[in-house]
């Protein structure tokens, strides 16, 4: 069964979570909303609550939140059109067929269209990186290590000064404002329209059908951000693809090699490494682990030698063995990454490193080595049990078994003890792991974009979740700022869709995270549109806090139009603004 988008919506209005949830889950009504035992975590008090007038539910002692969809993702583990169909079912509203819909065809057309935009404008790069304006780039290039040959397999461009001329070939060639919108290669600034990227080189990132369905663009210079990609759109979704995929599935090796960056892929498959791919500009995720999966069994990590490097490195490896894969780490040392390792010590060396690779388990233990005093026997007690729950989180007990064996030995730790260490964890873990491992890895990734909600993204958390509750104050806070002065790519795109949804009356949230096929995703947003302004504190001390986060986005949004400006008008102006936005006063929400 295929829904289009407004049947999703249909779906959601017709089904109420509460009665969904509350099948599984014993709710009880308090207040506005419901509160049930959760069902993702063990607890003796509720804390899980199912808000039936946002159609959202939350933990807030697990932070486990989503819609309805969601809840079926993850506590009944269907998939995200397992779930709809689901759903669909029980409300009666009927899919289509997806060949012959008439709904399914227009949207294959704009997605088709959008691969023509997308293919026109990487001619058009390439076309400029050949040309006068394009030298620098081209140079640019060539100066790190690229053959011709390479740049023309990757279709390597230049995106020139001038942004506007991509637009008006397209223009020219037929493609109105709204298809060329939706390709995220533009933005309107009052009534002119400009290109995102302009003097960058431009990286185009295909599907592993060759459809380009967008761009990294790489700055010619100190400016940020050093790589800028285009925003998601119907085709492009950077959660799914992999840069370079389109070449590493065509060969016939059972490893791939997963690397930070695009200058990284490239080197490598220029030095006859063909399976290298990278994720786009972000952290790995479950659906490129099962991705790699289809094509191979191992994986290879080159990420960056540095902290970062290091700790993606680690974030990455559970989520590869989730998938199935078999993960290791390649030592670069004493260079940063693959890209100047290859051009330093060559193919031959890099492949030795690759049959030298430190298995993922092992780099896990070297890696929590570092933070213990090994000396010192009771930090060395506490590596010990740091081991043992590496391997109780591995899952399998026939692998724990081999691992129990070899690290023991590795860092002389008794066999027997450390075999009943991972028992107890195993035992003690028992009830928490049956609700999957995903679960868990949404869980982490949460609290990552948790952690950093300080600042500015924590504005826009609060202020978002304030509109949600507070709908009608729209009209007060729209005055003063607008989805476009969210400048986190990811807020943005909610904000966008939740005063559109304002704007329009017709507020529903549970239909922005339905969007999102993957539940991660639907975790993040979710939460984003939950988190908690202090709703018991008095009006008067709320609309303070209130005025301040729309200040501090306001503020931080024209320091940042700012710095990507070039137009002296335009900055006098907004530096005025800046001035003005300074004084404590300046906003009245
Ligand atoms: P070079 O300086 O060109 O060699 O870059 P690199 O290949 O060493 O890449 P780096 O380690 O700086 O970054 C690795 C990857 O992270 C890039 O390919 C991008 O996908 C992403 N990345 C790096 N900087 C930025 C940034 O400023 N913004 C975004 N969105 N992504 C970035
Ligand atoms: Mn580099």
């Amino acid at each position: 069964m295929w829904f289009t988008p407004q049947q999703k919506d249909e779906i959601l209005s017709r089904t109420d979570i509460v009665d969904v949830i509350g099948s599984y889950v014993n709710l009880k009504r308090s207040g506005r909303s419901f509160m049930g035992l959760c069902p993702f975590h063990n607890e003796k008090t509720p804390s899980f609550s199912v808000n039936p007038d946002l159609q959202i539910y939350k933990c807030f002692g697990c932070n486990a939140s989503g819609n309805v969809i969601t809840f079926l993702m993850e506590y009944d583990n269907m998939s995200y059109s397992e779930a709809i169909n689901y759903l669909g079912e029980k409300a009666g509203v009927q899919g289509e067929d997806r060949m012959n819909s008439e709904s399914a065809k227009k949207f294959n057309d704009k997605k088709n269209k959008l691969f023509e935009i997308n293919k026109q404008a990487a001619t058009y790069f390439y076309r400029c990186l050949k040309s006068k304006d394009g030298y620098y780039g081209y140079k640019y290039l060539r100066d790190r290590g690229l053959t011709d040959e390479t740049i023309i397999h990757f279709g390597l461009g230049f995106a020139p000064q001038n942004s506007t001329q991509l637009y008006e070939i397209l223009k020219e060639k037929g493609y109105d404002d709204g298809i060329l919108m939706e390709s995220k290669l533009f933005k309107k600034d009052g009534n002119k329209v400009y290109g995102i990227f302009w003097n960058r080189v431009m990286f185009p990132i295909f599907d592993r059908s060759n459809h380009v369905i967008g761009f990294g663009g790489r700055v010619m210079s100190d400016a940020k951000p050093k790589y800028l990609n285009s925003l998601e759109n119907d085709v492009f979704s950077k959660r799914k693809n992999l840069f370079a995929m389109n070449f590493a599935r065509k060969s016939k090796e059972n490893y791939f090699i997963l690397c930070e960056g695009y200058m990284d892929v490239i080197s490598l498959h220029q030095a006859g490494f063909t399976t290298a791919v990278a994720s786009l500009g972000t952290a790995l995720t479950e659906e490129q682990a099962r991705e790699i999966k289809r094509y191979a069994d191992n994986v290879y990590l080159t990420y960056d030698s540095d902290d970062a490097g290091q700790k993606a490195a680690i974030r990455g490896i559970p989520i590869l063995r989730s998938a199935g894969l078999s993960p290791r780490v390649i030592n670069m040392e004493p260079y940063k990454d693959p890209d100047e390792f290859i051009k330093n010590l060559g193919s031959d060396e890099f492949k030795k490193r690759i049959d030298d690779a430190m298995n993922g388990f092992f780099f896990e233990c070297e890696y929590a080595k570092k933070r213990y005093r090994m000396s010192d026997p009771d930090e060395r007690a506490n590596f010990i049990k740091k081991v043992a729950h590496l391997i109780a989180d591995l899952n399998d007990e026939v692998v724990g078994e081999s691992y129990i064996k070899s690290a023991s030995v590795r860092y002389s730790i008794d066999e027997g003890i450390l075999k009943n260490n991972v028992r107890s964890i195993r035992q003690s873990n028992a009830g928490m792991v049956s609700r999957s491992e995903k679960r868990q890895e949404n869980i982490k990734q949460y609290e990552q974009k948790n952690h950093k909600l300080t600042g500015i993204n924590k504005a826009y958390a609060l202020v978002l979740s304030w509109l949600l509750k507070e709908p009608e104050d729209y009209g007060r806070i729209s005055k003063w700022i607008g989805y476009d002065d969210f400048v986190d790519e990811e807020y943005r795109e909610v904000a966008k869709k939740i005063f559109e949804q304002l704007e329009a009356n017709k507020l529903n949230p549970a239909s922005i995270i339905g969007e999102y096929e993957d539940a991660a995703m639907q975790q993040r947003v979710s939460s984003m549109l939950q988190t908690d302004f202090d709703f018991e504190l008095p009006r008067a001390e709320r609309e303070v806090a209130l005025n301040e986060m729309v200040t501090l986005i306001k503020r931080n949004s024209v320091s940042h139009q700012m710095k990507n400006l070039t137009d002296v008008n335009k900055i006098t102006e907004l530096a005025a603004l800046k001035k003005k936005l300074e004084k404590p006063d300046a906003i009245k929400v």
